[in-house]
């Protein structure tokens, strides 16, 4: 079992983040979103949470969720910086989350991710999404086809380590 005491800390993204987002956007995905787009997302705090990972004053990744209905929260985004993967840092973002789903009774959680991207599809697998269909032709710039994931959101905290 691997113990870690993570040196980041897990807090609500601001305004004064965008261009850090935008910085790991732009690092890691074939179509980062916008400055505008990132900043209508953190600005819309019903039904969005945004949050970022922040280490000695660096944000070393973030996730965006959005809250479907009453009992359903979608994954948007989801970036670790690079030089930081495979430190936990998504997966403290999602236990970050899967823990606020808890505390507004949602119970299931969905995504959209490219096929091709086996990092994050096992990242999603360990927090117990499966595959449930495929949008085709999903995303515009590289046409990839995209897994549609669901998971049922577990009512306690998943117990043993992260990995
Ligand atoms: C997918 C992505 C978000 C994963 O982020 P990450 O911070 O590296 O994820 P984690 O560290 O939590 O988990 C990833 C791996 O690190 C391992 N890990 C977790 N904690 C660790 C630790 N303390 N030390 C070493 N490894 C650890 C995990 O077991 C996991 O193993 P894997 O390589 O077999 O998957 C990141 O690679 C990324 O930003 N990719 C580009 C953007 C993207 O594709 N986003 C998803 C769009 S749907």
């Amino acid at each position: 079992m691997t113990s870690t005491t993570p040196d980041w800390r897990i807090r609500r993204a601001e305004r004064r983040d965008v261009l850090d987002l935008l910085e790991i956007e732009n690092d890691q995905f074939p179509e980062p979103w916008t400055r505008s787009m990132l900043l209508d997302e953190i600005a819309n705090t019903e039904s969005r949470r945004y949050t970022v990972a922040e280490e000695r004053g660096v944000i070393i990744g973030y996730l965006g969720v959005m809250f479907v209905l009453s009992d359903e929260l979608h994954v948007n985004t989801i970036g670790t910086r690079p030089g930081h993967e495979g430190r936990g840092v998504a997966s403290s973002l999602l236990d970050d989350a899967w823990a606020q789903a808890r505390a507004r009774g949602v119970a299931r959680a969905t995504l959209e991710v490219a096929v091709s991207n086996s990092r994050a599809i096992a990242l999603y697998y360990r927090y117990g999404f499966a595959p449930v269909g495929v949008r085709k032709n999903y995303y515009e710039r590289t046409h990839e086809d995209a897994l549609i994931l669901w998971a049922d959101i577990p009512p306690a905290p998943r117990s043993g380590s992260l990995g």
